[in-house]
């Protein structure tokens, strides 16, 4: 599967044209849940659900009635290894025709916890539908695409650096990461936030958290790392289709941060 092609053609669907999921369609996908890895060795346990079954609303959703959801006991870079993980589920649907929407505010959360039996430290941070895109899409879904500027994204030099946050990265001087980079670019994020930003060293490249105010709750628990797990799991992509090796670390290279910025985690390239 080229994971570039399925991220530049991936976008949230919000309406689906009322066909139940196919038995084939349902099985490979779960199939492909169970071998989601992440770098950091976290297990998820995947369900598919039943809108109809189950009793589960999402009010921005039209014609679906599967949805994906994901359940892991709370533990630091859980959000990150749910971000990687379910990612690349939602591009594997993708490359099947299969639409989705990453889904963390708009639901009714009680009833798809209920759904999933959610354990005392366990947390199901986010779900998806999974069915086949309508033609159209339903005007609740423009509006919606509209106001959170759906269709943009960051400048390349807004997120991406050179040796330290001084020095804005080009697409030019990136050069074979270049592609890579661009998969991070274009990461769906919750409220398009996109606040993914990358520091390039010779033989690393530093995941940095640039946080927005309201993201965290109380309990620590950081929606926007599920934001950069979603944008490392596109970095891995697109290295793995350049066919460049790296290993995951979690190890602060100490480089000055902009305030309101936290380091998450490096790429060592191999
Ligand atoms: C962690 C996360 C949570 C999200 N939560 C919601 C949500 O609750 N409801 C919704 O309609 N979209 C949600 N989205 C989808 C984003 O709004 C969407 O990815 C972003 O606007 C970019 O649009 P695109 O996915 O079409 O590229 C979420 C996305 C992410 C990554």
């Amino acid at each position: 599967m080229d994971m570039t092609e399925q991220i530049r053609s991936r976008r949230s669907v919000r309406t689906f044209d009322g066909r139940r999921l196919l038995p084939e369609d349902r099985a490979r996908i779960l199939e492909f849940a169970q071998s989601a890895g992440n770098p950091y060795g976290i297990g998820i346990a995947w369900k598919l659900l039943s809108a109809e079954d189950d009793r589960l609303s999402a009010p921005v959703i039209a014609g679906a009635d599967t949805y994906i959801a994901g359940k892991m006991t709370r533990q630091p870079h859980a959000e990150e290894a749910f971000g990687y993980s379910f990612e690349r589920i939602v591009l594997f649907a993708e490359s099947c025709g299969i639409g989705t929407t990453w889904i963390a505010g708009t639901m009714d959360r009680a009833a798809f916890e209920r759904a999933m039996d959610l354990g005392e430290n366990e947390v199901m941070p986010c779900v998806s539908p999974l069915g086949y895109p309508s033609d159209r899409m339903s005007v609740r879904e423009i509006l919606m695409r509209k106001g959170i500027k759906a269709d943009s994204r960051l400048d390349y030099s807004e997120l991406f650096f050179e040796r330290d946050f001084t020095v804005p990265l080009t697409e030019k001087r990136a050069g074979d990461l270049g592609n890579a980079l661009e998969m991070v670019r274009l990461a769906p994020s919750a409220v398009n936030r996109q606040p993914w930003r990358v520091v390039l060293e010779e033989d690393a490249a530093h995941f940095y958290e640039k946080r927005s105010r309201g993201y965290v709750s109380g309990d620590g628990w950081d929606i926007q790392k599920i934001d950069i797990g979603i944008a490392m799991c596109h970095f891995a992509c697109g290295l793995e289709d350049a066919n460049r090796a790296f290993d995951v670390t979690v190890c602060d290279p100490g480089i000055s941060v902009p305030d309101g910025v936290c380091y998450v985690s490096t790429f060592v390239l191999r």
